[in-house]
């Protein structure tokens, strides 16, 4: 991963590298080329130039040709010239330096190359001048002139040669630019694909060990950049992946005990019966007890194939208008038998006649009855139960409050999750299962609602839920 990342990073950035270097290589070798001809050029031209007078004079025959030599070393010092001087037939009759003399002496130049010359101009050519020379030259021809006119011409060659050093130079320079820029190059992109690449490799790893059920690794995010997002979210990920597998794994072992606590003793109370360890006088009473844990189970089960359906997904909420006002009246009829027998005050408040809702009414009669059973469960002997449901814009709210122990600030997290209980042992409510509360939460959630919970330890507790009112 890792590598093959790196590796492409790397051949991409060298060919884009490597391309640039050559295509500026060539350029700028071109671009030398060019300048440093034109400069040799235009200094044999002002060379040439400039020994016009001296030129004149020796037509004249004021000046000897050793007077015109001695100019010719000088620019001989700089230009390594050769230089040729013809009539206006195009014979060579003077050759410097006079080494040469044997080689050109006499010879004859093509009336191509002497005729723009004769009329005038100045000539510039490059090249072996016709193979008369082995290495390249650049060659300025001007016309020898006097009071007369034009009475020959002077050519002057200086090997390219020279500047090839100059130029060899050059593009060992560029050379050796694109080498070391590309080994910095190389390093920078070594350390930026490094940063790219290895929390990409590390999130490759970590997902394969949360595949495999380890869930503790994390990312190392060092970046603000796209990776580093990504990064973030992978971990984010690992989290709730993470608090998914806890719950279910507490969720599985609450479902186990709760369903092994009452098989057990429901177990022990059947044997007893049947190996008579427990005397007929106190048959009749376990088995009223083992009756009321399947009534338990039962209903633990129930809850549980609730619970399972909605977080399933299956769970449809069939939405209808309806008053809950009626609703709540008919669900506090089924109850009061059990309210009256713990002789609790019932104030029942509805701030509108008819409150119309837009919601499923089964579900919600299953909220309303847990709330209104745990209500019943926790409030004090002789206290009272509060029902108020009102109207605020387009929102109903319904409440249920009573007088019980209240639920303390640091519990009221918890009492949504399912199986949980407060202070289980104490309160001795085994008839409970602790999974109402995650019902009632799962279906206010579905229905898009809230759900508060107002509790005062000592004081007692209210729920107040509320849903999407509508005019009938
Ligand atoms: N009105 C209340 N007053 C005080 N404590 C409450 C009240 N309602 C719920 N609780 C606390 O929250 C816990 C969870 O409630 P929940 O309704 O989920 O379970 P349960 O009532 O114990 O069992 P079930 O509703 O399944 O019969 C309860 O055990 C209790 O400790
Ligand atoms: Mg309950």
């Amino acid at each position: 991963m890792f590598r093959s990342l790196y590796v492409k990073l790397m051949v991409t950035y060298s060919v884009i590298l490597i391309a640039t270097m050559l295509l500026l290589g060539v350029l700028l070798s071109s671009f030398f080329q060019d300048t440093i001809t034109e400069n040799r050029t235009q200094e044999l031209i002002r060379e040439g130039n400039a020994l016009t007078p001296y030129l004149e004079y020796f037509t004249y025959g004021i000046y000897d040709i050793w007077v015109l030599e001695g100019q010719f070393k000088v620019i001989d010092r700089f230009l390594n010239v050769s230089i040729w001087m013809t009539d206006t037939n195009g014979r060579i009759y003077y050759v410097y330096p006079e080494t040469d003399n044997e080689l050109w002496q006499n010879h004859r130049l093509t009336d191509e190359i002497l005729e723009p010359v004769l009329r005038g101009e100045t000539i510039k050519v490059q090249g072996n001048f016709g193979d008369r020379f082995t290495v390249p030259v650049i060659t300025v021809g001007m016309p020898l002139k006097n009071a007369q006119g034009i009475i020959g011409t002077i050519f002057l060659h200086s090997p390219i040669q020279e500047l090839g050093t100059s130029l060899k130079n050059t593009y060992l320079s560029i050379w050796r630019a694109s080498f070391f820029s590309t080994f910095l190059s190389m390093l920078l992109l070594y350390y930026v694909s490094r940063r790219i690449s290895k929390p990409l490799a590390e999130m490759n790893v970590i997902s394969r060990e949360i595949a495999s059920g380890n869930f503790k690794r994390r990312v190392q995010i060092k970046s603000k950049d796209e990776v580093g997002q990504v990064g973030l979210n992978f971990n984010a990920m690992a989290d709730a992946l993470e608090n998914l597998e806890l719950t279910r794994k507490t969720f599985v072992a609450n479902v186990s005990h709760e369903l092994r606590s009452p098989l057990t003793s429901m177990k022990g109370y059947i044997q007893g019966v049947l190996d008579k360890t427990i005397g007929d006088e106190d048959r009749d009473r376990y088995l009223e007890i083992a009756l009321t844990e399947t009534e338990r189970m039962n209903r633990l089960i129930s809850g549980l194939l609730d619970l399972a359906q909605v977080e399933s997904g299956q769970f449809s909420v069939e939405k209808k208008v309806y008053d809950i006002n009626e609703q709540i009246r008919r669900a506090l009829i089924a109850r009061e038998e059990s309210i009256n027998e713990r002789n609790m005050k019932i104030e029942v408040v509805f701030k509108e006649e008819n409150l119309f809702v837009e919601a499923d009414p089964d579900r919600i009669q299953q909220v309303i009855i847990n709330l209104l059973d745990n209500a019943i469960k926790f409030n004090k002997d002789g206290g009272s139960l509060l029902i108020e449901t009102w109207r605020y814009k387009d929102k109903a709210f319904i409440k249920i409050k009573d007088e019980g122990p209240g639920i303390a600030r640091e519990e009221i997290g918890h009492i949504w999750t399912p199986f949980y209980q407060i202070d289980k042992s104490r309160s001795n409510k085994r008839v409970g299962t602790g999974l109402g509360l995650s019902i009632v939460k799962k279906i206010i959630d579905a229905h898009d609602s809230s759900i508060w919970v107002n509790s005062k330890l000592g004081e007692g507790t209210a729920f107040i839920f509320s849903l999407k009112a509508t005019r009938k």
